[in-house]
């Protein structure tokens, strides 16, 4: 039995694998419509989540299965002090595969150790979101047509962004990647990002604070957002929100196939009226992410067409 805990849990053969399926639903969708019939998939949700709850109950019920769970810990028995370990011994009685979000980081990976089901982590505090990470790579693999040789600048919460971190790690073992880190000081990725993926691997990278400055030399943009969740502060949280938005005047000097990625929900940093650049992705991202979570399952629960 496989879980899916860390992007680095898959190997690169096996990412490779997913989004070829992934791609092959989109092209033949009506051949997948029934391969789960009779499997069910329950989300776990501690925490709140639009696209990553409902593109998974979407995934399943596309590939023919049924979905149960719950979208806030308050729903739950984990209201009255339930330990995730039994929570997931007693779904795993009612489903066959678990998706799961949680504020704590590593619950998921607790949880994996008790499962009798497959788990998969849907986002551990500001730790890990390797279904982002598929969806993103799905995305920049749909757009740019490759996954390798491209600068991709990485711009907004590099601390607490669980979606950034997963990405690093699954890109830095793709040829030709060059990142720059685009954030204030405050909040630049954490220093085992810089020493066991950048340096370790030598990989190409480089921290900066503006935005304006480095526009012109990325392939990609990934925005996020800065996480208000994440913070033990409000004014820390208030004097850092805004650092970062994109408007078109400051897309004037962005290359003409750049592509603008978001793992979203967004706040500020983009502004609506970058909406309808043909650059703009990150609402093909999100509908991305249904196809590929479509493949996530498949693939864990062993099934085939
Ligand atoms: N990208 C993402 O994880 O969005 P949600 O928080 O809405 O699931």
């Amino acid at each position: 039995m496989k879980h899916l805990i860390d992007p680095m849990d898959l190997s690169v053969e096996e990412i490779d694998d997913i989004l070829a399926l992934a791609q092959d639903i989109i092209a033949d969708h009506d051949k997948y419509r029934e391969v789960c019939k009779g499997k069910k998939l329950a989300t776990l949700f501690f925490e709140p989540s639009t696209r990553t709850r409902l593109s998974f109950e979407a995934a399943m019920m596309e590939l023919g299965g049924n979905v149960l769970g719950f979208s806030s810990a308050d729903s739950s028995s984990a209201a009255k002090g339930e330990s995730v370990g039994d929570t997931v011994r007693v779904v795993g009685c009612y489903a066959d595969i678990i998706a799961m979000r949680h504020p704590k980081e590593g619950a998921p990976m607790r949880a994996a150790m008790v499962s009798p089901v497959p788990i998969i982590n849907a986002g551990d505090g500001g730790h890990n979101h390797p279904t982002q990470t598929l969806t993103d790579l799905l995305t920049i693999q749909r757009e740019k047509g490759r996954l390798n040789d491209f600068t991709i600048g990485v711009c907004g919460d590099l601390k607490f962004g669980r979606t950034v971190h997963s990405l690093i790690k699954a890109l830095s073992r793709y040829e030709g990647i060059r990142f720059i880190l685009i954030s204030p000081n405050e909040l630049k990725v954490p220093d085992y990002i810089i020493t066991e993926i950048f340096e370790k691997h030598n990989i190409e990278y480089r921290e900066v604070t503006s935005m304006e400055e480095v526009m012109p030399e990325l392939d990609i943009l990934y925005m996020t957002r800065v996480q208000r969740e994440r913070f033990f502060n409000e004014a820390d949280y208030v004097r850092l929100k805004d650092t970062y938005i994109l408007d078109k005047n400051k897309l004037k000097d962005a290359k003409e196939d750049l592509s603008i990625l978001h793992p979203l929900p967004r706040v500020n940093e983009i502004s609506v009226s970058v909406d309808d650049d043909p650059r703009a992705c990150y609402f093909r991202q999100a509908l991305n992410g249904k196809y590929v979570r479509m493949a996530l399952i498949m693939r864990l629960l062993g099934v085939n067409v």
